[in-house]
């Protein structure tokens, strides 16, 4: 038999308590209801709809094909599936690219369903979170290697590696908190930015191959189920060694973050 624990309603103080208490939070792309429940009832905090879903789900090689119909229809889904985790969902491609359609868009996911917004950027980004924060709208700041900017990055490639390149991300993260993020999260960046970001910062750091010093951990579903068709550096399968098969797997992702067990040393950057 399984260890369920159930999560019940986890909000952004919960996840702020988290980091002030020097815990450990995860998280987990989810797409629908079934899936939903499963990693809700394991314990997951966090529920991510990702635009992920464009090369997950829908064999797309990137994110940027995915519509804001497209994120309604799967925030909707989860929505009806959650147990009581925080849900975030991505606005995707283009969908933040002018302030009326920033707030048209961010309002269309929280009337389906999400608790918060995350959105992929730099300082650029800084006035909208601003914008959105004013209004309510929770946001979480998407640095370091942000997929929907592949074209201009030159492919899926660790970022943050040149000292410049460091120092800019650092302080665009800073800029990001002062703007109203509520988490943030780094994505492929060396183990040793994203322990220097997350101390310096008050908010949440979450990480996806970003070492193991963030307070969240995020990875995409189909990843720690091993059926995706690629595997990265940053990839654990917790599926092949679950004596519950998927439950059981969801729930060794939970307790290998929270023991800090995961990420190790050979899923992370330098
Ligand atoms: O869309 C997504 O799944 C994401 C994760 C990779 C963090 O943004």
């Amino acid at each position: 038999m399984s260890s369920q624990t159930q999560v019940k309603n986890i909000t952004l103080t919960a996840l702020q308590r988290i980091k002030r208490e020097g815990g450990k939070f995860s998280c987990l792309t989810a797409y629908d209801a079934c899936f939903a429940r499963i990693l809700s009832a394991a314990g997951v905090e966090v529920l991510l709809v990702g635009d992920s879903l464009g090369m997950v789900l829908q064999g797309h090689d990137s994110t940027l094909p995915v519509t804001m119909d497209d994120m309604i229809y799967h925030v909707g889904c989860v929505k009806r599936g959650n147990l009581g985790s925080l849900i975030m969902a991505d606005l995707p491609f283009m969908s933040y690219a002018s302030e009326s359609q920033t707030l048209e868009n961010a309002a269309a996911l929280m009337r389906a369903g999400a608790h918060m917004v995350k959105l992929e950027g730099g300082a650029w980004i800084a006035n909208t979170t601003r914008l959105l924060a004013e209004r309510g709208i929770p946001v979480c700041a998407h640095m370091g290697l942000t997929p929907q900017s592949v074209n201009r990055i030159g492919g899926f490639h660790v970022q943050g590696r040149d000292t410049d390149q460091a120092q800019l991300i650092l302080e665009e993260a800073s800029m990001l908190q002062e703007s109203g993020a509520n988490i943030l999260l780094l994505e492929c960046v060396p183990q040793s930015l994203a322990k220097t970001i997350t101390d310096a910062l008050k908010i949440p750091v979450v990480g996806i191959g970003a070492g193991p010093d963030t307070t969240g951990q995020i990875m995409v579903l189909h990843d720690v189920l091993g059926i995706s068709p690629i595997t990265p550096k940053f990839v654990k399968n917790f599926l092949q060694d679950s004596d519950n098969g998927i439950p059981g797997a969801i729930e060794a992702y939970v307790k290998a973050v929270r023991s800090k067990t995961f990420p190790a040393q050979e899923h992370s950057f330098n």
